[in-house]
């Protein structure tokens, strides 16, 4: 007998931790901007992976890669070289504008990777007191799931039942340039923050605040981390979200689209000063850097380059919002934003979840976060067309909602 929706779920409910809460829906192939369920029916990717999927599903370029390293050599570890590690790091140099690269493979793996080499950094070169450094994080923040880093978040969530957690991390508001400067102290060893706060909610600081933010740091010699892991790789419309600030962080952390997610593939980027702190035996990973990954991040990158993927993001985010706004916009909804494809709709009441679920009716798959907020980020590229397809059904969602809510 074929299995059916409430099948999958309750065996992944009967087997599997409930750490998630998934939209019922059970997804078996993609195409493109599109996701197909177990009974056939095609849905709107409005989520990516959370960004991973910037270049679209089942991306013929990125399997093509896979398969031709996969039949030559996928995993020999750090201990041996690979002929195709360099590359991979030579590519990520090259499109950031930083001397060094270390390759890991989730996204909290590359935080954490960051926060090591930043502690290092510190009391090698700056002469901060050995194990008393701090980092400053900001409020609101999502940078994975690790012991370390659920200590610093702000989320009840999150953080709660997970202790003891990991000293040497000061929470400053986000995007309040005096917060920053009063948590400096002799001790400081740098900021570590998202340029825009997506799993908060797609929360986009002041313009000038990064500008201020670099220049506080230069003033106070330290250092700046930008976990770029969903903003990166063109997902608000410019390769790396610092751009649109017009700084550079020393630090900067991607994730997700690196692989296009074929594969979880990370990595940290910094000046060769601040790499060298990391000597043989100090950090390390069975699978970063190995030659499937190296492959397929080559690819990766190689595609949204090649097919202008920034851009796209650029335009179309732009005109994404505009058309939300115009039909969808309404009494219940406090804001529509978003930079690039990176898009959130801000409800005035805890309600997102309800939203998702009429929207995953009608054809369009996107997640709540924080209750309140929808966020729309479908792969990058996504096509104008398929935008007022997509918004037609977002509209009718919206419809189906407020109806369902009245009644
Ligand atoms: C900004 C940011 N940092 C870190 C992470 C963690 O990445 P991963 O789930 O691959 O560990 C995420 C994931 O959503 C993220 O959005």
């Amino acid at each position: 007998m074929k299995k059916t929706v409430e099948d999958f779920i309750k065996q992944a409910e009967r087997y599997g931790a409930k750490n998630y809460a998934p939209l019922p829906v059970v997804l078996t192939k993609g195409d493109g901007i599109y996701l197909y369920d177990i009974n056939g029916k095609k849905y709107f990717d409005m989520l990516s992976a959370y960004s991973a999927v910037n270049q679209g599903h089942n991306n013929k370029k990125l399997i093509k890669a896979a398969i031709k390293q996969l039949k030559r050599l996928y995993l020999t570890s750090r201990a041996f070289h690979n002929d195709k590690m360099g590359d991979f790091l030579q590519k990520i140099a090259e499109i950031t504008g930083y001397e060094k690269v270390i390759p890991m493979n989730t996204g909290a793996e590359g935080v954490e990777t960051a926060i090591k080499i930043m502690r290092k950094y510190a009391y090698e070169k700056k002469g901060i007191k050995k194990d008393c450094g701090e980092i400053i994080v900001a409020e609101n923040n999502f940078h994975g799931r690790t012991t370390t880093i659920v200590g610093f978040s702000t989320d009840k969530t999150t953080k709660e039942g997970f202790g003891p957690y990991t000293p040497g991390f000061k929470i400053i508001k986000y995007n309040d340039i005096g917060e920053l400067e009063k948590a400096i102290n002799e001790n400081t060893i740098g900021y570590l923050v998202e340029p825009i706060q997506g799993e908060a909610g797609v929360i986009i600081p002041d313009d000038d605040y990064f500008r201020k933010v670099r220049e506080i740091c230069d003033k106070y010699g330290i250092l700046l981390a930008f976990d770029e892991i969903q903003t990166g790789l063109g997902r608000t419309g410019k390769l790396f979200c610092f751009q649109h600030y017009g700084i550079k962080p020393d630090i900067l952390i991607l994730g997700k689209a690196l692989s296009g997610g074929l594969y979880p593939i990370s990595c940290v980027a910094t000046s060769a000063e601040i790499m060298n702190v990391l000597t043989p035996g100090t950090h390390g990973s069975t699978f970063g850097g190995n030659p499937l990954a190296s492959a397929i991040g080559i690819a990766s990158l190689e595609y949204i380059i090649k097919n202008k993927l920034p851009e796209n993001a650029e335009k179309l985010g732009k005109y994404f919002i505009e058309k939300l706004k115009k039909e969808i916009m309404d009494d219940d909804i406090k804001e529509i934003r978003g930079k690039g494809l990176l898009i959130a709709v801000e409800m005035k009441k805890p309600v997102a979840r309800k939203v998702c679920i009429e929207l995953m009716r009608v054809g369009i798959l996107a997640k709540d976060t924080h209750e309140k907020t929808i966020r729309f980020a479908p792969p990058l590229i996504i096509k104008k067309k398929q935008i007022d397809k997509a918004v037609m059904k977002i509209k009718k969602g919206f419809e189906n909602f407020r109806k369902c809510s009245c009644t």
